[in-house]
């Protein structure tokens, strides 16, 4: 079996959405191995989000992922990193097909950063490295 980082960002939590998002990824038959309530300080922000260090967003990425805690899950099953990422939908919420959590909850705020509710790990080697330094 293979894990993947999920997190329910700021905007998720806030607007309530915890829940819908994890009746998602339950009944798409994952398995919840640990799950916790985070308040991310700016140095796991900057280990987290290290490769995107310099690009236009970046400054405003980790003022959102600061302006609230986020839901940490670490999540487990067959290929349950390309499969959430499915479930999560494209990057752009406004474009991200209907049927996923991006295409359903999302929407462009008209802010700086993409406000689009739930990250995934892209891959076996982000996932260790990030379930590491969320858990
Ligand atoms: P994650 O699952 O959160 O990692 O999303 P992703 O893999 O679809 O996107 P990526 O890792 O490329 O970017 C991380 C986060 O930065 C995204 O989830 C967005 O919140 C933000 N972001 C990425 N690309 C852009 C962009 O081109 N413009 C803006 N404004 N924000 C972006
Ligand atoms: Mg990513």
């Amino acid at each position: 079996t293979e894990e993947t980082l999920v997190l329910v960002k700021p905007d998720g939590v806030a607007r309530g959405l915890t829940g819908a998002i994890l009746h998602r990824i339950e009944a798409k038959g994952y398995a919840l191995v640990d799950i916790k309530l985070v308040e991310p300080d700016r140095d796991l922000l900057e280990q987290h989000y290290a490769e995107h260090a310099g690009k236009p967003f970046y400054e405003p990425l980790l003022d959102f992922m600061l302006s609230g805690p986020s839901v940490a899950i670490r999540l487990a099953g067959n290929r349950v990193i390309e499969g959430f990422r499915s479930l999560a939908g494209t990057t752009d919420p406004t474009t991200a097909a209907p049927g996923t959590i991006r295409g359903d909850f999302g929407r462009d705020w008209g802010l700086k950063v993409q406000q689009n509710l739930v990250h995934g790990s892209d891959s076996p080697e982000s996932a260790a490295r990030e379930l590491q330094i969320w858990f």
